[in-house]
């Protein structure tokens, strides 16, 4: 055990490691031979999403004693995507940089991760991977299905239609503000497929949770059994030596891209998958993501691409359901918490309603996975989801209409004399991992009002920034590199003719090299960036790599293991 180095012996060291731990344990929980678990819980009130982990937590503890372990509650950095301002995506980095330090300096042989809110999972994946001892992940699942006037409500996705449904007439003010009141139904994450449900079921196809577990209510019991056996697990990971870097391979990513596309996931999982495997080692590359899933049908059938929530995803059979739909892209050498391979068993999981999971052979939509398209307006890369955009924009020629950032966009987005038609793209700059700082959710930009009152509810739109998984819409996003960072997102101006296709994976703008070369950025466009002088945002920015390569620091890509061979003593 890696924890005898500070509980075993007769040292005065060992003594205080051992005496301020005791606090009515047994005798036998700190002589050295026993797993001590960690489990990094990032329940908070402020991450109303992960607010009911310390139930599960106490769920894996039982697990954890009864399999001979000894379990340790460890706070984590705990990120509400609701909440955190200017984006919680600026902490990412932090909160994985807190999981792998905290892990590492602590006397722990293994760690269960409690994630859900869209960025725990990814940030407890990183740190975890980056120290390498035993760990698996219990995501806190998504919540029950709301209803508001009879019908179905799906968190995030809703509130963007019904903000447009108000702009255009379509929805009362009073109806809206009293549907505010039925879109969190129950404890648990989004019941959407955005990013917190996209990562609970990436973190299985990935290998790192026990079958068939993501996508469990967060409000079923079953839940607390899982973590309870979760418990368990964890506790023969460690006898067994079974760690991260194991389970994660280029295989396991396979997998975990092969589900992406198979259940329409959020194009945050990418930038996510990206950084794990900058931590453990694995050249996954951004090209990776449109060789081995854009050609994957779109099976499950969940808002923003479908109608239906997650919790009807469970129903119908689960993530295990649709992985055996497609077990013949799944790679078969990758294996899974359970040192078993991830397709062990697949076959012949059944589907119990194929309106929520399509067979593979009648899907919902043909080639929906994430699309990469490159081009002079993104040399390194840019992505679209397919299954969440107009089919008659994904070839398309218009003028370009350019905001500085977001606050410019709201400006001026409904000004009747701004110069936009149907068949304008609207180009938003400044929204980088950089420029803003922290890459946030703000690129399916909100469709002029004039045009919404014209019947007209998306337009192509390019930003540097990211979209949430619970929102639609003809969206190139991810642009790389982005306009703080000197790319020629930063070069285009009004008027400019910018070119899609989709099909052919480009994006260009219509002008020249040798124009396109003397281009230099405008003033209002680098006023328009962020400038931090100090603290954490100041790290972040000098530090941080572009979206084609996941957003890490480049200082945390890679792993440094778990020693630490100094005593604090
Ligand atoms: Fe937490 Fe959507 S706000 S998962």
């Amino acid at each position: 055990m890696r924890s005898a180095d500070w509980f075993s012996g007769n040292t005065k060291d060992s003594y205080i490691h051992r005496a301020w731990m005791r606090r009515g344990n047994p005798d036998s929980a700190f002589t050295g031979t026993r797993p001590q678990i960690a489990i990094l819980n990032t329940a908070s009130d402020l991450t109303p999403c992960n607010m009911h982990l310390d139930e599960i937590a106490q769920s894996v503890k039982n697990g954890i004693w009864e399999a001979g372990g000894v379990p340790h509650n460890l706070p984590m950095l705990s990120l509400g995507e609701s909440n955190l301002r200017p984006t919680a995506m600026l902490w990412r980095n932090l909160a994985a940089m807190a999981v792998e330090e905290m892990i590492r300096g602590n006397p722990i042989d293994g760690v269960v991760l409690l994630g859900g809110c869209d960025k725990t999972i990814p940030s407890l994946l990183m740190g975890a991977t980056s120290v390498n001892l035993p760990a698996i992940v219990v995501p806190g699942g998504p919540m029950l299905n709301g209803t508001f006037k009879g019908r179905q409500l799906g968190c995030g996705t809703d509130v963007w239609r019904f903000a447009a449904d108000v702009r255009s007439g379509k929805m009362s003010e009073a109806d809206f503000n009293e549907s505010e009141s039925s879109m969190i139904r129950s404890k648990g994450h989004c019941n959407t497929m955005g990013t917190a449900s996209t990562m609970g079921c990436v973190a299985e196809a990935l290998g790192m949770t026990l079958p068939g577990l993501a996508g469990t209510p967060a409000a079923d019991s079953r839940l607390l059994k899982a973590s309870h056996d979760s418990g368990r697990r964890i506790v023969e990971m460690v006898k067994e030596d079974l760690k991260p870097q194991d389970i994660l391979t280029m295989g396991a990513f396979t997998n975990a891209i092969v589900a992406l596309g198979a259940i329409g996931g959020s194009t945050n999982a990418v930038v996510h998958l990206l950084a794990i495997a900058g931590r453990a080692g694995v050249n996954l590359t951004l090209d990776d993501f449109d060789r081995l899933g854009s050609r994957i049908p779109l099976l499950v059938n969940l808002l923003p691409a479908g109608e239906h929530l997650m919790e009807d995803l469970f129903r119908a059979g689960g993530l295990r359901a649709v992985l055996a739909e497609v077990e013949h892209h799944l790679d078969r050498s990758a294996i899974n918490v359970m040192g078993r391979p991830t397709v062990e068993n697949l076959k012949g999981t059944p589907i119990y309603d194929d309106t929520v999971i399509a067979r593979y052979n009648k899907p919902i939509q043909l080639e929906a996975g994430i699309a990469v398209l490159r081009g002079n307006i993104a040399p390194d890369g840019a992505v679209i989801k397919p299954a969440a955009a107009s089919p008659k924009l994904l070839v398309h020629t218009g003028a370009a209409v350019v905001f500085e950032s977001i606050e410019d966009f709201h400006a001026r987005i409904d000004d009747p004399d701004l110069d936009v038609d149907e068949n304008s793209v609207l180009v938003l700059r400044g929204c980088g991992p950089k420029g803003y700082p922290g890459m946030p959710e703000v690129s399916n930009m909100a469709i002029p009002k004039k045009l919404l009152e014209k019947g007209i509810d998306d337009l192509v739109r390019i930003c540097d920034g990211r979209m949430s998984g619970t929102a639609f819409g003809t969206v190139v996003l991810h642009v790389s590199p982005e306009a703080a960072a000197g790319g020629p997102l930063s070069h285009i101006r009004n008027g400019d003719l910018i070119e899609l296709n989709v099909p052919a994976r480009t994006i260009n703008l219509k002008i020249s090299d040798a124009e396109l070369a003397a281009r230099t950025p405008s003033e209002a466009t680098l006023d328009a960036l962020a400038k931090p002088t100090r603290g954490w945002e100041r790290m972040y920015i000098d530090h941080v790599q572009q979206a084609h390569l996941g957003v890490d620091l480049d200082f945390l890509r890679g792993s440094t293991g778990s020693a630490t061979p100094r005593e604090s003593h």
